[in-house]
């Protein structure tokens, strides 16, 4: 073998794995841009969808909701939408103080989501994986918007109290 085509070899080898780290580390494909913004569309009408459920039902059935607070309603909807497959939502606590310890954050993402809100974030997501495919993971912020919020949850009206936590897939 002569040295310039060891060095030849050499380099060509170099390349070829110079390149094949670059492609699974640093240059992986990632989900496509359009298809992100679509998915994030998607959580944001959700959200709407939500809040004004839960705020309507809490402003129109007051004096029940010591029965059944609109969080349990919410629960159950969330529920249902990750029984059917189409996402995952969840309320998580951002006051310390959870009316329901389950309610703490739990997942890599609700702890580093709640951190950002309650360092002022309105809004904090991530795009992620879930049984190997594309997941958008975002978090929206639950302040106390009623009186009965406030009351019930000991806090001022207005004060943070939590979020909205979703994985919804991307397609
Ligand atoms: C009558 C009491 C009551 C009222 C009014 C009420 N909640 Fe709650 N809230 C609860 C209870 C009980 C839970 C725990 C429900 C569960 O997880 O099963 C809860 C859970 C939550 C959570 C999850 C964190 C935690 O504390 O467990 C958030 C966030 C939340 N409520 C926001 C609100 C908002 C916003 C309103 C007003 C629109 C509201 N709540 C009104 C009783 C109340």
């Amino acid at each position: 073998m002569t040295t310039r085509f060891a060095l030849r070899v050499a380099v060509i080898l170099a390349f070829g794995i110079g390149t094949g780290w670059a492609l699974t580390a640093a240059d992986k494909p990632g989900p496509d841009k359009a298809a992100v913004e679509r998915t994030r569309e998607q959580i944001l009408m959700l959200d709407d969808l939500y809040k004004t459920a839960v705020v309507g039902i809490s402003q129109t059935y007051a004096a029940q909701q010591f029965d059944t607070p609109a969080a349990v309603v919410a629960g159950a909807v969330f529920d249902a939408m990750k029984k059917k497959g189409w996402h995952a939502a969840r309320l998580v606590d951002a006051t310390g103080k959870p009316k329901r310890k389950d309610n703490i954050a739990d997942t890599p993402f609700e702890k580093k989501a709640i951190e950002a809100i309650q360092g002022g974030k309105k809004y904090f997501e991530e795009i992620g994986e879930a049984n190997g495919k594309p997941v958008l993971r975002a978090a929206t912020i639950v302040p106390a918007v009623l009186k009965q919020c406030a009351s019930c949850h000991n806090v001022k009206e207005g004060d943070l109290l939590g979020a909205i936590v979703y994985e919804v897939p991307i397609k």
